[in-house]
């Protein structure tokens, strides 16, 4: 029998339409309390989230990401920014190029999921130029951007099936 978690992992979908409506800040803290629980290297949660609001930085965001039009019409952006230098200072090259990558991408799989629960859609964006998207977030050293998040609620309806992999494919067994 299908459980809980299941069904919201399978009812989970890119959205890429967004209405007015804004997010209250009670459901950002839930998403971000959320995230907050996930696990990390050495648990040193070698990561930020920036929680961009401002509608001027959600353009220059949306101009940096290829101009995908989804973002510029998100009442908010979530931007995961892996702390390199965080992880290093603990794990070495290790830390610098796999745990504090990992501990981003974790923390961004969770927003999403967590956004589901809350009926909130969201896609995930991997395509941007990293060089603006720092510029824009004014991040540090070893500060690098991972993820984009738009979340907004939408009135679109969810594309039903998406083609996955058969399991065995996806899996193997030893
Ligand atoms: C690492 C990564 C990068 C992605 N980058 C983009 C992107 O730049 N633009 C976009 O529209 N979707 C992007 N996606 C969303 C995927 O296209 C989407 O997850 C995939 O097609 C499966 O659809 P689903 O999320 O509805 O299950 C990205 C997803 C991941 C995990």
């Amino acid at each position: 029998m299908i459980n809980e978690f299941e069904k919201l992992c399978i009812n989970r979908k890119s959205i890429r339409k967004f209405s007015d409506k804004l997010i209250e800040d009670n459901k950002i803290i839930q998403i971000l309390n959320s995230v907050n629980s996930a696990p990390s290297a050495g648990n040193l949660q070698a990561y930020e989230v920036i929680v961009v609001k401002s509608k001027d930085v959600i353009v220059k965001l949306y101009e940096a990401a290829l101009h995908q039009n989804f973002i510029a019409q998100a009442p908010v952006v979530l931007v995961f920014v892996a702390k390199t230098q965080e992880s290093s200072e603990q794990y070495g090259k290790r830390g610098e190029q796999l745990y504090s990558i990992q501990d981003a991408t974790i923390a961004c799989t969770y927003a999403m999921l967590a956004c589901e629960a809350l009926d909130i859609s969201s896609t995930w964006v991997g395509a941007f130029e990293d060089k603006k998207i720092k510029e824009i977030l004014d991040c540090k050293k070893g500060e690098i951007p991972i993820a984009l998040l738009p979340i907004g609620y939408t009135l679109s309806n969810k594309i039903s099936f998406i083609h996955r992999k058969d399991l065995d494919e996806m899996s193997r067994e030893l």
